[in-house]
């Protein structure tokens, strides 16, 4: 359903420097960033999956919850550890709720930002995961 990955974390007496490239700490080239901030408490935002998609999701700043359901099983993860990304790729739908007022998500994409690979109505992911899964 996804994958943990662990960013190295270079500290000296000026405080933390994390680095991300492209192949060596995640698997494929990134091709678009985007990042989240000033969500309120109560939103939920996500709410879709993609159909051919990479992405990694780190938490920079704050903390939320990300909600990840495969069709057949689903897990809450905590996002609060900035050295720390969710690896996203197969068909899998994505909630994030319980943001922290400060909280910055920074998704790193596999392609361009393309609203035809999104999936946006949850009945139809469940019909595309039966569909797959034969
Ligand atoms: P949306 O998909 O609703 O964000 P999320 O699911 O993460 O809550 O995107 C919000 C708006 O931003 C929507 O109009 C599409 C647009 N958008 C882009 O233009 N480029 C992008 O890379 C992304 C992710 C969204």
């Amino acid at each position: 359903m996804y994958r943990l990955l662990e960013f190295e974390k270079i500290g000296d007496e000026r405080g933390w420097l994390t680095p991300v490239e492209s192949y060596s700490d995640i698997p494929f080239l990134i091709k678009r960033i985007y990042f989240i901030h000033g969500t309120g408490e109560d939103i939920k935002r996500g709410m879709h999956a993609h159909k051919n998609l990479e992405q990694v999701i780190i938490c920079l700043a704050g903390s939320c919850t990300l909600f990840l359901d495969n069709g057949f099983q689903n897990e809450e993860i905590l996002l609060v550890d900035n050295n720390k990304g969710v690896y996203l790729k197969d068909l899998v739908w994505r909630e994030l709720y319980n943001f922290s007022r400060n909280c910055i998500l920074l998704v790193l994409a596999s392609d361009h930002y393309y609203e035809g690979d999104y999936i946006r109505d949850y009945n139809s992911f469940k019909e595309l995961v039966l569909k797959e899964d034969y």
